[in-house]
């Protein structure tokens, strides 16, 4: 019996870096970012990755009240509801991942594809919906 939980203990531990994602898997941006399936994930887990990356230009909350530095086209106000909805979740998944000149928006917003994997970009995707409700 002990060598069996043993065994399995071994096993356990060999199986967790197949659990893991793979490091090698390829940037989003050579597969073009093509937003597929369901685009929103974890809201709550969206809210660090913002807090971390995208507050200090959308402001914690997505207002952009408070910008740090100087743009021609600041980020608008994403707790807008009635403009919030006139973008869908492939739009939000494409100015994420390519960024803003790839959805015809302004330079200044980076694309994150080659930082953030998928499932990152769909938390972030849940936690920016949440600032308007939409
Ligand atoms: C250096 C400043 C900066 C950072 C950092 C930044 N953004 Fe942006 N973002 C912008 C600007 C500027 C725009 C576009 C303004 C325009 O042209 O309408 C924008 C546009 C967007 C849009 C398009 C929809 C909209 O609001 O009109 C999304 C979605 C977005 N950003 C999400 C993010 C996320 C998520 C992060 C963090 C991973 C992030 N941004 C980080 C500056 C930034």
């Amino acid at each position: 019996m002990k060598r069996l939980k043993h065994f399995m203990l071994m096993a356990l531990l060999c199986l967790g870096p197949l659990a893991a994602p793979a490091a090698d898997e390829p940037a989003l941006t050579a597969n073009n970012c093509a937003p597929t399936g369901d685009l929103r994930g974890d809201a709550q887990a969206g809210q660090d990755i913002h807090l971390e990356y995208c507050a200090e230009c959308h402001g914690y909350d997505g207002k952009a009240e408070v910008i740090v530095m100087h743009m021609d086209e600041p980020p608008r106000d994403q707790t807008d509801a009635g403009y919030m909805q006139t973008l869908n979740d492939q739009f939000l998944y494409l100015a994420i991942c390519s960024g803003g000149q790839a959805v015809g928006r302004s330079l200044v917003m980076p694309g994150w594809g080659d930082m953030l994997t998928h499932a990152e970009i769909r938390d972030l995707i849940a936690w920016i919906r949440s600032f308007s409700g939409t």
